[in-house]
């Protein structure tokens, strides 16, 4: 039997990365479809109190440990179990958001996200999709969802754009596991570029 996989979708807010986590998942047939932060019981209480409320609830280290405990909770609870199962784990969103979002509000803080990740989680995806695209276009398509988990959505443009750069870097800095996929094109075109990226890696 060949080894379940782990694959991840990240990109600023509003790039299609849920549609496309979706898409990939309905094309693979069985494969367990999470997100973060959230993906179990646990850590879906636990992105109530990070996506919601003001802007300055919590400070930029308690906030990172709460993404940590989150994805700790989604990892022992969900992500682990499908794997062993054989199941393949796509999720929207994982560490990599948290090394550039985190590490875009906090620079001084990368070495701490870098730290807790090796302690706590200790573990990479197989596969990253990382969707790049214009963050006007993508602010656009996200605050049109109006979805009331909008704590970093507010943020703001400039704030969009020093993610881009932050996922665009991630992207050279990992290459034997990020694919970088160009997403101002229509939703299938973009699935349909996914899925020969996904064949020929996986
Ligand atoms: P993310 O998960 O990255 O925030 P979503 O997949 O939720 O993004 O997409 C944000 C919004 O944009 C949704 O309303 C979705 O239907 C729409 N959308 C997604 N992909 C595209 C696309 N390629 N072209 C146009 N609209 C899109
Ligand atoms: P998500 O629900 O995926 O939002 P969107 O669909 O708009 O991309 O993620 C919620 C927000 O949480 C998003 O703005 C990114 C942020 N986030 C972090 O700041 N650090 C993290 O580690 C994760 C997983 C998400």
């Amino acid at each position: 039997m060949t080894q379940a996989k782990f694959i991840t979708f990240e990109g600023i807010d509003g790039s299609g990365k849920s549609t496309q986590a979706r898409r990939l998942a309905a094309r693979l047939g069985g494969a367990v479809l999470t997100r973060e932060p959230g993906g179990s019981p646990g850590a879906e209480e636990i992105r109530q109190l990070l996506l919601t409320g003001d802007p300055d609830r919590w400070s930029a280290e308690t906030e990172i440990l709460l993404f940590t405990a989150a994805r700790r909770d989604h990892l022992e609870k969900t992500i682990n179990p499908a794997l062993a199962a054989g199941q393949t784990v796509i999720s929207d969103r994982f560490a990599d958001s948290t090394r550039v979002y985190q590490g875009a509000t906090r620079g001084d803080l990368r070495d701490t996200v870098d730290r807790l990740h090796e302690v706590m989680i200790g573990r990479e995806p197989d596969l990253t999709f990382i969707i790049d695209m214009d963050p006007a276009k993508a602010l656009e398509r996200g605050l049109a969802r109006k979805s009331g988990e909008d704590r970093f959505e507010d943020f703001g443009l400039p704030f969009q754009e020093t993610l881009r750069h932050g996922f665009l870097a991630l992207a050279k800095s990992a290459p034997e596991r990020c694919i970088l996929i160009d997403g101002n094109r229509s939703e299938d075109e973009v699935a349909s570029d996914i899925a020969t990226q996904y064949a020929a890696r996986i």
